[in-house]
Parts: C-alpha cells; sequence; structure tokens
C-alpha cells in the first residue's frame, strides 16, 4: 500500500520537482499605504482601528463581519501555516518557497473577464467590480488532494452573486476559470515547461451557483495574500483544493465541460469532479484520513468534506 508521506507533494509520477531558485525582492508599496492612512486617520483621531491596506479589493473593507452559519465552532488553523504553506504552481512546487517569491506579481489593478454563454460580458476592474458585492467572512474546512487539511477564515461573496450579474445562457453548462499567466511575474512557470499553463479549472454549471462556492477576496480579516490567490480566486470546500483555482483573471460560461490544467495531466489521479470522498483512494495514496496542518495530527476525512448535507444533492443519481 501506499504510504502517505507527512507533507506528500502534489505531483505527477515520474516527475521531478526541482525547488526554484530563491529571487526575492521585498516591495511593500501597497502595506505603505495603507500604513500612511492609517497613520493619517489616528493623528487626526478619526480612526481607532487603522483600515487595511488599500488594494483592489477597496480599502478598509477588512475585517468583514463573519456569518455565523458557517462552522463557528471549528478551531481555526493559524494564520502563518495558510500563508506559508501554498500550493501555487506558478510560483514554485515547494510550499514554503511561494511566499517568497511573490513580490514581483502585480496584483493592482486587476482587469477580470466574464463572458462566454451569457448576456452580459464584461472586462472590469476589481476596483470597480468589488465594492458591489457586500463581503462576509467564512469559516470553511479546506482538503487538499495530497490529504492535508485546514480551517481558514474567507472572506469574500458567493460566486453565484458574480454569476447572475452577467446573466448566463441555458446553454451555459459549465464554468471555465482561468489564472493570470505572467512568465516574467510567476518563476515557477519556466520550471515547468511542459505543464499545459495557464491553470484552468473548471465547475458544472450547478456547481458553480451552489451557494457555498465563495469568490474569495480576503483571509483572516484581510486582503488576500498573493500566496493564496490575490487578487480574487474561488474556494469550494466541497472539493480536493486544486478546484480552487487562484489568481483569477478570466471566468468564461461554455456548453462543454471544459479541459483543466491538472485534468488534462493526470487524468486518472485529478479528475473532473473531485469531490472530497474518503472512501475513494487517490492512486496513489489513500484519502481516508488527513494531516490537520495545525496540530500535525491525522483525522478521518468527511465525506464531500463536510458539506454533504448541503451538497450531496447535486449528485444524486
Ligand atoms: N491555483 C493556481 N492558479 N495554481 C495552483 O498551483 N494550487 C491549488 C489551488 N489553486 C493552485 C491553485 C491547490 S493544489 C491547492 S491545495 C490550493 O490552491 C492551495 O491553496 P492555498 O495555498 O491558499 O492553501
Amino acid at each position: 500500500m501506499f504510504s502517505v508521506p507527512r507533507r506528500p507533494a502534489f505531483s505527477l509520477p515520474g516527475r521531478p520537482i526541482t525547488p526554484p531558485s530563491v529571487h526575492a525582492h521585498r516591495r511593500e508599496f501597497l502595506r505603505q499605504l495603507g500604513f500612511v492612512g492609517a497613520g493619517l486617520l489616528a493623528h487626526l483621531g478619526a480612526a481607532a482601528t487603522p483600515p487595511a491596506p488599500a488594494t483592489a479589493a477597496g480599502p478598509a473593507l477588512y475585517p468583514a463581519k463573519r456569518n455565523p452559519e458557517f462552522n463557528p465552532t471549528l478551531t481555526l488553523t493559524p494564520e502563518t501555516d495558510a500563508t506559508t504553506y501554498n500550493n501555487f504552481y506558478e510560483f514554485s512546487t515547494t510550499k514554503d518557497r511561494v511566499h517568497k517569491l511573490v513580490d514581483r506579481f502585480h496584483t493592482d489593478p486587476w482587469t477580470l473577464w466574464i463572458g462566454g454563454l451569457c448576456e452580459k460580458p464584461m472586462t472590469v476592474d476589481l476596483r470597480e467590480l468589488l465594492p458591489q458585492f457586500p463581503l462576509e467572512e467564512r469559516v470553511y474546512r479546506f482538503r487538499c488532494v495530497e490529504a492535508w487539511s485546514m480551517v481558514v477564515p474567507w472572506t469574500g461573496f458567493p460566486l453565484a452573486r458574480l454569476l447572475e450579474k452577467v446573466e448566463p445562457k441555458s446553454s451555459a453548462r459549465f464554468v471555465r476559470f482561468q489564472t493570470a499567466l505572467r512568465p516574467d511575474e510567476m518563476p515557477g512557470i519556466a520550471r515547468l515547461p511542459d505543464y499545459p499553463w495557464p491553470y484552468t479549472e473548471g465547475l458544472r454549471i450547478e456547481e458553480a451557483m451552489h451557494p457555498l462556492v465563495l469568490v474569495a477576496t480576503g483571509l483572516y480579516g484581510k486582503p488576500l495574500p498573493k500566496q493564496d490567490g490575490a487578487p480574487i480566486r474561488i474556494v469550494v470546500p466541497w472539493k480536493y483544493g486544486y478546484k480552487s483555482i487562484k489568481s483569477i483573471v478570466k471566468i468564461e460560461l461554455v456548453k462543454d465541460q471544459p479541459s483543466t490544467l491538472w485534468e488534462s495531466l493526470a487524468p486518472n489521479e485529478y479528475p473532473f469532479e473531485s469531490n472530497v470522498n474518503p472512501a475513494v483512494p487517490h492512486p496513489r495514496w489513500s484519502q481516508a484520513t488527513e494531516r490537520d496542518l495545525a496540530t500535525g495530527r491525522r483525522i478521518p476525512t468527511l465525506p464531500y468534506n463536510g458539506y454533504a448535507d448541503q451538497v450531496a444533492k447535486l449528485y444524486a443519481r
């Protein structure tokens, strides 16, 4: 039987992973803007708490109010785990290197294209788009296909609200998502030249419209860090983590099931549907348990990652 390593690499059979050389020029431009604003307001006596840094998602939107409907009793994974242990192959295949390699990645301004089979396609800058959606915080379980998991508070709004804006046509049966492709800013791309970049993912339209699917713009009450998919990603909590695509530039409504990066690389290991299921092992390891990032303990994996009551009906045969 395949034994699950402590932190198994999300990889392809027979494909060696080469860690990239470190290159990190820290640019804290946006953060500084936030500090400047906070300093000035404090001086004027106008703000007790400094506003969050200005970002594409707008200044001072964080923290958003937590929605108590979602997992209020779960213990959160420490923020540093979620922001320093990342899968973002455009930067690095080494999880604790990703956050050191994101400084050159520009996330503001950010143009998002939403189109395809819809009545009102749009090309819009996030500064204009995001203020149209009230933000809320939701605590979700997050389960990677590599059998580690965490519990994190995302800030965002339901993807359904965004898709409604473009008025999908009845012929739209799937939604295709695409990540930015900027080799000059994303050093991991050149290191994996045989990958079918850009990173793409997809959902059935009924899945995409499910109220649990979140467009995330923040994490732990702050704008999303670049390593976690700034400025905009989705979170699909009942599916393995690779469905939760980061740094999205395109959302397309399509008729046929789109091909996705991981499915095209290894369809038997990373299929399109990818619902969390402890009863179906990955071809190279068990999915019955998962390693809790915070404690290091192995805990049972739940069907649909604990969201069966909400989503199992999507898959009733
Ligand atoms: N999105 C892009 N564009 N590139 C990636 O490599 N990795 C996926 C997903 N989204 C990935 C991505 C995988 S495998 C996981 S587990 C999650 O992002 C990790 O999200 P996190 O780093 O915020 O925990």
